[in-house]
């Protein structure tokens, strides 16, 4: 097992992204913590995981705020006396270009996709320097990467700024055994995109970008999350990885 006796919490994850890190996470030997505000999800997903044999607890965690963030590795730390590895993966999207959104909108989008890996940032280091050391992995985007012309440029700049985020936590808390990366996704084969390709023309565009001529899965991004948590990657730091098919390459 890969990650084996690890805690790991996993910020928005009781959705689509972050259940399929918590199962494949726990199926190799974590603890995981699902920290979201949807209970409904978040409980059965953990009971799931539970009942299958893996070690899982859902802590409602409005993420914007930081007393909740101290709730939550408070339990982590209480329930399982270590944190090793904390996944920031929530995120949202305001599907408006520029344009259309108002400045509301894009302090929303700041606030979620880029304020709470700043809070999950700044709790967790005191923490795992403290424990001796940890791992932060980001979710980025490709859009923290690139522009893209179907994408809406806050989503894309909230993302640019997890990437850089990342790098410079990376660097300068390296010295305390913490290491941090991010992953950066292509578009995931979810049912919002199964529903956006019943457009033929949509459907041919949007896979037109990929060399690999496929969306990813939810798999492929929770494989490349588990690699990052794992010691095989003990010495990746500061890296933004592309989950995208060859999308960023051309
Ligand atoms: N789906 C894709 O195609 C894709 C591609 C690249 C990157 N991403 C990124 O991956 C991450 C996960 O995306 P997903 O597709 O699983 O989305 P999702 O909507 O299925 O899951 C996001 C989760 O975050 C939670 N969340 C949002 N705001 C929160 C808050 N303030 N407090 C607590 N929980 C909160 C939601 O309740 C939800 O469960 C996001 O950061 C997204 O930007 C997604």
């Amino acid at each position: 097992m890969r990650v084996s006796g690890k805690t790991i919490l996993i910020t928005g994850g009781a959705g689509g992204l972050g259940s399929a890190m918590a199962r494949l996470l726990s199926r190799e030997g974590a603890a995981v913590f699902i920290l979201d505000l949807e209970e409904t999800k978040g409980t059965s997903l953990a009971e799931e995981i539970t009942q299958s044999g893996g070690r899982a607890w859902f802590c409602k965690t409005d993420l914007t705020q930081e007393a909740d963030w101290q709730s939550a590795f408070q339990l982590a730390e209480e329930a399982t006396g270590r944190i090793d590895v904390l996944i920031n993966n929530a995120g949202i999207n305001i599907r408006k270009p520029i344009e259309e959104m108002s400045f509301d909108e894009w302090n929303t989008m700041m606030r979620v996709n880029t304020g709470t890996v700043f809070l999950g940032c700044k709790t967790a280091i005191p923490v795992m320097r403290r424990l001796g050391g940890g791992t932060i992995i980001n979710t980025s985007s490709v859009c923290g990467l690139i522009g893209h012309r179907y994408t809406p440029e806050a989503y894309t700049a909230t993302k640019g700024a997890v990437t850089m985020l990342t790098k410079a936590v990376a660097a300068r808390y390296a010295k305390d055994g913490i290491r941090c990366n991010c992953i950066n996704p292509s578009t995931v084969d979810t049912p919002f995109v199964q529903e956006l390709f019943k457009d033929p023309e949509r459907k041919k565009e949007r896979l037109g970008e990929v060399p690999l001529g496929r969306l990813a899965t939810v798999e492929d991004v929770a494989s490349a999350v588990l690699y990052l948590a794992s010691e095989e990657a003990a010495f990746i730091n500061g890296v933004a990885l592309p989950i995208d098919g060859g999308v960023t390459c051309c």
